[in-house]
């Protein structure tokens, strides 16, 4: 593979073991079916992108994989472990799950009564980490993440940007398996925006997993091995990002790609 073929996701291992693995999900509000039987697949060190308009169950998606929503039917699989099964919750170890997997959203939910660094210790010292060793580790993150001038910086005093990366080091702090991510630069400015993806470029090239949701096009088109188009709770198109973005055989995709501009 050559030029401009040669991105993170071409450079990463074609077959992997899953790390999330959903099967015939389904989940309503009010009896309004929001997801409609969702099978979906994250092998390990894999960026899977999912896409779609406002109001078609992305975000309850992303919610019922750390189960945060509690999904109506269908499996939910993290890390090799059934969590969620037929409507039941299986997993015996919620907080060990929910440190599988690290989530960060739109609106960053930092708490604001703590600084930056201490909002990246606090979930390690819930998590019974030696209090000397998370803070050292949320400065090693909060450096990765380039936000470490801020640490001192309660989330009032930092731009949408900033708090956005701090997030970012906190999901990290616990060693996630996969990281979730909902729309992380909905809420930011360009310039923002172009700092929380290098960030998120960053931790493609070093194979974290992910799965993504974002209105970011060019971004998902260039990371991810995966793309799904989602709309009315079904899975309508998915493939690789060039199948999807740039040659998607389903008129509902094109239609969104249309609204949304080019891919690149
Ligand atoms: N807790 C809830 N109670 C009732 N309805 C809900 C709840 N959460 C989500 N919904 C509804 O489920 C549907 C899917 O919502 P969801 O937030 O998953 O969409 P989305 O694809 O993430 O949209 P957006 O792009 O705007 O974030 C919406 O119609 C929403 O109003
Ligand atoms: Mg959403």
């Amino acid at each position: 593979m050559t030029g401009p073929a040669l991105t993170a996701a071409a450079a990463r291992p074609a077959r992997t073991e899953a790390v999330v693995r959903i099967e015939g999900l389904c989940k309503s509000f009010d009896g309004r079916l929001v997801l409609d039987h969702l099978d979906l697949e994250v092998g390990r060190g894999r960026i899977v992108s999912v896409i779609g308009q406002s109001g078609g169950g992305k975000s309850t998606l992303m919610r019922c994989v750390n189960l945060l929503e509690s999904p109506d039917r269908g499996t939910v699989e993290v890390a090799g472990e059934v969590v969620h099964s037929g409507g039941r919750t299986v997993c015996r170890d919620l907080p060990g799950l929910r440190r599988t997997v690290g989530m960060v959203f739109q609106r960053f939910h930092l708490f604001p009564h703590l600084t930056a660094v201490e909002n990246v210790v606090l979930a390690q010292r819930r998590a019974g980490v030696p209090e000397q060793e998370a803070l050292e580790r949320a400065v090693t993150l909060l450096r990765r993440v380039r936000v470490a001038h801020r640490a001192l910086a309660r989330p009032d005093q930092l731009s949408g940007g900033e708090q956005q990366r701090v997030a970012i080091a906190r999901a990290l702090a616990l060693r996630p398996e996969v990281l979730l991510f909902d729309e992380p630069t909905s809420s930011l400015d360009p310039e923002a925006t172009r700092e929380v993806l290098g960030v998120m470029r960053e931790l493609a090239a070093d194979g974290m997993t992910m799965l993504l949701v974002t209105h970011e096009l060019p971004f998902a088109r260039e990371v991810s091995d995966h793309v799904v188009f989602v709309d009315g709770g079904r899975i309508v198109e998915e493939g690789t990002p060039r199948d999807v973005l740039d040659r998607p055989a389903q008129s509902r995709t094109r239609e969104f790609l249309a609204a949304y501009g080019p891919a690149s």
